[in-house]
């Protein structure tokens, strides 16, 4: 039986530098009936801490329990950091609002997948190769005309990335690419392509190929925006605000889809096939699907002619199991330091524009009063990056299909990232979490 759990310093147990520069040691001490098991204590750069229990089962015979693993530190990473009561979000090092002012899409992504800012040359390669690998395979092209034209975009993406993978077999053994810089930039270029093609596909257009003049987000607009019998210009806002949506999506820790990038790469199973695996989970209405639902819900208030106090309350009543879309947060139990730059971002596009979004107002209005509502205040629910991206897509032109998909394709340098630390991790092993068995115990056959 668990009956105490303390933490203390001492002499032999992890060491670690604290923030004044000295080796401390601290462990816990875990007691079971009459066992006491020590346990070390992991204290992060940013001076979090965990307790270290993989030698919990070896010493005790105990597994711990963490459905949704909310307790569980999956591993250590130095790629972004995030203070959820603080609302920080942090790539490399560097604020969110830092690199939402002063990156763009292609920077931001050398940052999160080499761990530094490029120099000016490093840069002009790597754009230079993003450039080089737009194109897709022509054969892969015409897998395209296997789908119905009411496929869902994110199942034909997350299909031809693994469809990569057979075009591209260098890099079935992980352990045997010698050139991973050039399946990274492969991936970064495709996907891209490959997201424009399956929003062609739906809407029985006929594809556009890259134009590698363009930048990396004007080449995506011109690929999705583009038809054969007119010409098309990049706007500087609409790829400005491009560039800002991906690089406020790029990374976020260990959440659901990069868990999973991580745990199918766990087992040496290659980038291609574990990206398609991130968008399978990214798809999911818990997840990516999140921004979806914001959209149809602002349209429910909207055609419902609903008052938006009364919407609140019917948000509030714990009967009606309404949720408000687009609020609150696992992690964050301040403001969303993403929603704060886009809800800025979202004013300006639209000025720009000229659109008049009725649901923009909607979302300004539900905003305003659930801010001023105790049931939202008292429980810590702000605006999240969803609640106004949305909005932006929508003014862009792009459908509430494909939200998801302009997800996967802002969140693909976070997943390669996070795939690349884990493969040059020594602790990396195959990822194998145990269950509890509560089933019906050992009962003979009829026979
Ligand atoms: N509207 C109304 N009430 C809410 C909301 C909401 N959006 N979110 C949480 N609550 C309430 C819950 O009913 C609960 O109330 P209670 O304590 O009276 O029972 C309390 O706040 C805590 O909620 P939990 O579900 O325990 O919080 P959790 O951290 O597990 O969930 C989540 C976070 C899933 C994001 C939740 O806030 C939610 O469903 N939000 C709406 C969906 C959404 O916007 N998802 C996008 C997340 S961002 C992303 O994935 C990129």
């Amino acid at each position: 039986m668990l009956t105490l759990l303390q933490s203390s310093q001492c002499n032999d147990g992890r060491t670690w530098n604290s923030m004044d520069g000295k080796t401390k040691t601290e462990k816990a001490i875990l007691r079971l009936d009459d066992q006491e098991i020590e346990l070390p204590i992991f204290t992060g750069s940013e001076g979090e801490k965990a307790i270290d229990i993989s030698s919990l089962r070896k010493q005790s015979g105990y597994i711990t329990l963490d459905p949704g693993y909310v307790n569980t530190g999956m591993t250590k990473s130095s790629i972004c950091f995030i203070d959820g009561e603080e609302g920080i979000l942090r790539y490399r090092g560097y604020p969110i609002e830092q690199l939402a002012a002063n990156s763009n899409f292609v920077e931001t992504s050398y940052l999160l997948i080499h761990g530094e800012l490029p120099t000016p040359e490093q840069y002009e390669q790597f754009r230079q190769s993003l450039r080089r690998h737009s194109m897709i395979h022509e054969d892969m092209r015409h897998f395209f005309d296997g789908f119905p034209s009411s496929a869902h975009p994110m199942a034909i993406l997350s299909a031809m990335v693994l469809g990569l993978s057979t075009f591209y077999t260098e890099n079935e053994n992980p352990e045997q690419d010698t050139d991973i810089d050039l399946t990274v930039c492969r991936l970064l270029s495709k996907v891209r392509t490959l997201a424009s093609f399956s929003f062609k596909k739906s809407i029985g257009q006929p594809f556009i190929y890259p134009d590698n003049s363009l930048s990396y987000c004007g080449n995506f607009l011109h690929m999705m925006f583009r038809v054969p019998a007119e010409p098309y210009h990049v706007d500087p806002e609409v790829e400005r605000a491009l560039n800002l949506l991906l690089i406020l999506h790029a990374d976020h820790e260990q959440n659901c889809s990069t868990a999973t990038v991580r745990m199918a790469g766990s087992a040496l199973t290659n980038l291609y096939a574990c990206i398609a695996a991130g968008i399978t989970s990214l798809w999911g209405s818990r997840h990516g699907g999140a921004n979806q639902a914001v959209l149809d819900q602002l349209a429910t208030i909207h055609e419902g002619d609903w008052d938006v106090a009364r919407y609140i309350e019917l948000v509030k009543d714990k009967n009606s199991s309404v949720r408000l879309m687009g609020f609150g947060h696992r992690v964050y139990k301040n403001y969303d330091p993403r929603a704060k730059i886009i809800k800025e971002a979202c004013d300006r596009l639209l000025d720009h524009l000229g659109v008049q979004d009725p649901l923009l107002d909607i979302a300004r209005r539900l905003e305003e009063v659930a801010l001023n509502d105790s049931y939202f205040v008292d429980r810590n629910l702000y605006p999240n990056v969803d609640f106004y991206s949305g909005i932006m897509y929508r003014a862009i032109g792009i459908p509430i299909n494909m939200f998801t998909v302009m997800f996967a394709l802002g969140r693909l340098p976070g997943w390669i990232a996070h795939w690349l630390e884990m493969r040059s991790d020594p602790d990396d092993r195959i990822h194998r979490p145990r269950q509890i068995y509560n089933g019906v115990k050992l009962r003979d056959y009829p026979v």
